[in-house]
């Protein structure tokens, strides 16, 4: 069972031990095989934010012990990032895509969708059914296409008119990450959410990332973002593992020719400028929307397509960054020119 308890974004502190103690209470009511219960707020227009959500008061979100670093998940080798400094960048298609492209290089993945604003894994891999609950107390993720999947969607619903704020976010995240039996992971990729405010300062600290891949258009518009992005984790020492160019160009179905709407190579100058990798570039195009929104991603489903090449060519640099300590020594290298 799951549910929120909506509460004064104040003082959501005072709660966490309310949250407790109703998981509890419900847990403990006869047929109830699992309860799980996050602390959400509405935001009030103008609220001051309160201090637990200011990026230099952290440590006092839930899940998070004072004066230490985040604590790995056990079982999970390496956590990273795909990151975007404003929404509808195509951050979360790149984020399935990615993980399917380290799984083509033998690794075992998960993908973490970590998104409050606009969870999109749901429908991004046409997931349904809720997850189940192992031995009363741990959730159990949904498998598809050989990821292992777990969503906020799962918990919340996508309609749900809240923004989720600091430290409800963070109970959220720590239930995700440390109540749900991964399994042994060599990867899981975190679709975060976009932009970089203090929800998403707090998230990149209190996840034991090992790295984080910026997704962005070409468009200097865009390319402003990602720079704070960067900038973002580069202040929480969480190392970039470089750019991905997305929507990079057009090429006409009908006639071949190639227009670059929003501009072309932007994010590769960028990286550049920045001292950050270039992870490689995604066109712009059609059969990417609708195999993303048909819940059909490319990579699994259209292999032998182009696009998915785009795919594992950024997953294949991803794990090259991830370096010798890495997660996959053993896989073999596939090289593919873009
Ligand atoms: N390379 C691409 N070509 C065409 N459509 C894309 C591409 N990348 C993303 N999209 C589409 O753009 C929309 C936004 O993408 P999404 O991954 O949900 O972005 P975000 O997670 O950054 O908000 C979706 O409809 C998706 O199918
Ligand atoms: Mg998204």
């Amino acid at each position: 069972m799951f549910f929120s308890i909506t509460v004064d974004a104040a003082v959501v502190q005072r709660w966490e031990s309310v949250r407790k103690l109703a998981e509890e209470a419900v847990k403990a009511v006869p047929g109830v095989q699992s309860a799980m219960v996050a602390l959400t707020a509405e935001r009030r227009p103008g609220a001051a934010a309160s201090p637990a959500q200011a990026p230099s008061a952290p440590a006092a979100a839930h899940g998070h012990r004072q004066g230490q670093g985040p604590v790995g998940v056990p079982g999970v080798t390496s956590i990273i990032a795909v990151a975007s400094g404003k929404g509808g960048v195509g951050k979360s298609t790149t984020a399935v895509n990615l993980a399917l492209g380290l799984r083509d290089l033998g690794m075992k993945v998960g993908i973490l969708d970590a998104d409050i604003y606009g969870p999109s894994l749901p429908k991004l891999l046409a997931i349904r059914e809720k997850p189940q609950t192992i031995g009363g107390t741990r959730l159990k993720p949904i498998e598809r296409f050989g990821l292992t999947v777990m969503s906020i969607g799962f918990l919340i619903e996508e309609e749900t008119p809240m923004i989720w704020r600091g430290p409800m976010v963070m109970s959220a995240l720590t239930q995700m990450l440390r109540e749900v039996e991964w399994g042994t992971l060599d990867v899981m990729v975190v679709d975060m959410p976009p932009g970089t405010g203090d929800a998403q300062l707090t998230m990149a600290q209190q996840v034991p990332l090992k790295g984080a891949v910026i997704v962005s258009t070409p468009q200097d518009l865009a390319l402003i973002d990602a720079r704070r992005g960067i900038a973002m984790f580069k202040r929480v020492n969480v190392p970039v593992l470089g750019i991905v160019e997305n929507m990079s160009m057009f090429i006409c179905p009908k006639c071949g020719t190639r227009s670059d709407i929003f501009g072309h190579g932007g994010a590769r100058h960028e990286a550049q400028r920045m001292g950050v990798p270039f992870l490689g570039e995604v066109p712009l195009e059609m059969s990417i929307r609708e195999a993303s929104d048909a819940g059909l991603p490319i990579v699994a489903t259209q292999p032998d397509s182009p696009h998915a090449a785009a795919y594992r060519a950024i997953a294949a640099n991803v794990r090259d960054q991830l370096g010798p300590g890495g997660p996959s020594k053993a896989a073999p290298r596939i090289v593919i020119e873009s």
